[in-house]
């Protein structure tokens, strides 16, 4: 039973891979660079060297399989983010059509139940329908915003600043993307689930960024404050970054797209993961921000 596993460096890929190694399997990993894969669990795995925009290295690393993990690896700052993410959808559906693979997990996010408006998770919404649209059995996990996004902005936490565009005050999903990757490893190793399912990860409780700001505070024993800007604010940095203005939207349109979020699946027993965002931050934020 070959398991295979995209984006195995990644934050939740690296967890699913020890897992299933852990598990006694030995998974299959399509990997751009090994180099970058811890070299224990590397020489555990069955290794296969490629790039995910490839069409043919997809359908080639996937053959023979019967389960797998489906990362979007579009990077929010090309041209037409959407678009790309559509067009790995359709890769990826064409190798679970062609190669018969009976199994798919998929890592979406909150927010792609709306299906459009939501900038760049519109893209995983598209994602979502291409697996759909196949015969596989198809689970979607539409994961909350990731603790490890607070490591995108190192500088403005040691300067005693968390910003953000988003409502100060409106609590939604905060998840330690190792958890997710407990979910999908266990999801990958069950058969017992049948058909389509969509399932929540939403960590242990909704958080807003006010929150946030305290519960870092606490932690980092350095005050935090709360920046909010608007859009235009931001539109604004990301132009002066270079970004193509495709890329601007994307990333303006995940924050705005998200400020009613309504979780579907909503937060239950089945969506709730362990790992606070105290006990996180202690372990992977303070040392990065300690002297
Ligand atoms: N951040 C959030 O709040 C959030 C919330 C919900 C869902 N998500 C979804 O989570 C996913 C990111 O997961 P993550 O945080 O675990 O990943 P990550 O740590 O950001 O790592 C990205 C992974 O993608 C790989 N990759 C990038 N481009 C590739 C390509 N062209 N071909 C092959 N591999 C490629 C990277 O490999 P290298 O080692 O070669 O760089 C790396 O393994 C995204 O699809 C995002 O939409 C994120």
């Amino acid at each position: 039973m070959t398991i295979a596993v995209t984006t195995p460096t990644g934050h939740v890929g690296s967890r699913v891979v020890r897992l299933l190694i852990q598990a006694g399997v030995r998974p299959r990993l399509l990997v751009r660079d090994p180099a970058r894969l811890d070299p224990a669990l590397r020489a555990a795995a069955d290794v296969r060297r490629g790039d995910l925009t490839d069409a043919s290295f997809v359908r080639e690393a996937t053959a023979g399989a019967r389960s797998l993990f489906v990362v979007d690896p579009t990077p929010h700052t090309v041209d037409d983010p959407v678009r790309d993410s559509a067009r790995f959808g359709e890769i990826v559906a064409d190798a679970v059509r062609i190669e018969g693979i009976a199994r798919v997990v998929f890592l979406s996010s909150v927010g792609a139940e709306k299906r459009h408006g939501v900038g760049h998770i519109d893209g995983l919404a598209r994602i979502e329908e291409c697996l759909d649209a196949t015969d596989a059995d198809v689970l979607h996990l539409r994961c909350g915003y990731f603790f490890t996004n607070l490591q995108l902005d190192l500088d403005g936490l040691a300067q005693g600043e968390l910003a953000t565009a988003a409502h100060p005050r409106a609590a939604m999903p905060w998840v330690d993307p190792r958890d997710i990757g407990d979910v999908v490893a266990a999801r990958l190793l069950s058969e017992s689930w049948h058909g389509r399912a969509v399932q929540g990860v939403h960590g242990p409780e909704d958080l807003s960024f006010a929150r946030v700001a305290e519960i870092l505070s606490d932690v980092l024993g350095r005050p935090i404050r709360l920046a909010t800007v608007d859009d235009d604010t931001v539109r604004a940095g990301l132009r002066a970054a270079g970004l193509p203005e495709g890329a601007v939207e994307g990333i303006v349109g995940m924050t705005a797209g998200t400020r009613d979020l309504a979780p579907d699946p909503p937060r239950g027993p089945l969506t709730t993961t362990p790992t606070t965002l105290a006990g996180w931050a202690y372990a992977h934020l303070r040392p990065l921000l300690a002297g």
